[in-house]
């Protein structure tokens, strides 16, 4: 079974960002486990972030999936159910360190708790098949309540210093204490440009994992649209995912520099 390590928070707080970086150290970590990195926010970035391509997403599939079922090809339930098997793994964009799945945007209304529901089974499906699953969640809670994230083992929370970030880092923490069965919970805080407010920050029951201050180079890469692989090793996004990791017990702390 996987370790499958989620990033949640409030939009726009970086997770995509130190998701991109968790990627890329497991994938510097473990170069012969099998790692599978999952967007999971309808609103795509990851792979930008990660610099891949999307093939297809998991909603093309379970598109043509319903689609096939309604037109009665005969086909039984659980054959379909193995068909998506093989189809998803079809759709994983393999690159040399890491796999990768998008969950897709949902067309139309009320369509997105279907897929959200799709992606609960196909996280159960693929951490038989990878050593590590790392998730980029979508912003909110939404999918915590959903119980999309149930059988995340190590849950980052992201959040800048704002209140509000704090705010919904605490209550998707406290959602999941009923809702996600996860080993190891902690916080990352992001994008902190003046470093004395951080005796006021906390979390209940959260430790705080690292503080990423502002990462000039990170946001040039962005501007550039370069990938997290292009960014330095010493730069604070790297380092932050890096102290992270070593903090939840994922990586060793000697081994990764
Ligand atoms: N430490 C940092 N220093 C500078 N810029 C950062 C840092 N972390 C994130 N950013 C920038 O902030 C913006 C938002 O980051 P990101 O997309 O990772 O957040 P998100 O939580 O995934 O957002 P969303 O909820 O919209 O998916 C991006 O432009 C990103 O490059
Ligand atoms: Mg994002």
């Amino acid at each position: 079974m996987a370790k499958i390590i989620a990033l949640a928070g409030k939009g726009g707080v970086g997770k995509t960002t130190l998701c991109s970086a968790v990627v890329r150290i497991l994938s510097e970590n473990f170069p012969k486990e099998r790692i599978l990195a999952i967007d999971a926010d309808p609103a795509v970035g990851l792979s930008v972030a990660l610099g891949v391509e999307t093939k297809e997403t998991l909603d093309d599939i379970r598109r043509e999936i319903i689609s096939k079922a309604e037109q009665g090809e005969g086909k039984e339930a659980m054959e379909l159910l193995g068909e998506a098997r093989y189809r998803i793994f079809d759709a994983l964009t393999e690159t040399d360190g890491f796999a990768f799945l998008a969950i897709g945007r949902p067309e139309g209304a009320g369509c997105y708790c279907s897929v959200n529901n799709y992606l609960k089974e196909v996280i159960h499906m693929l951490s038989r098949e990878f050593d590590y699953v790392v998730i980029d969640g979508e912003a909110g809670i939404e999918q915590i309540n959903r119980r999309v994230m149930e059988k995340v083992s190590h849950l980052i929370l992201v959040t800048d210093p704002s209140a509000k970030g704090i705010q919904v880092a605490g209550t998707i923490r406290s959602v999941a204490d009923e809702l996600v069965m996860y080993e190891k919970c902690g916080v990352i805080i992001n994008r902190v440009e003046d470093m004395s407010v951080i005796p006021c920050l906390q979390i209940d029951g959260a430790e705080i994992l690292s503080i990423v201050k502002r990462d000039e180079a990170h946001a040039k890469n962005d501007i550039l649209g370069k990938s997290i692989f292009e960014l330095p090793v010493t730069a604070p996004v790297y380092l932050g995912a890096k102290e992270a990791l070593e903090k939840l017990g994922i990586i060793d702390g000697g081994k990764a520099e």
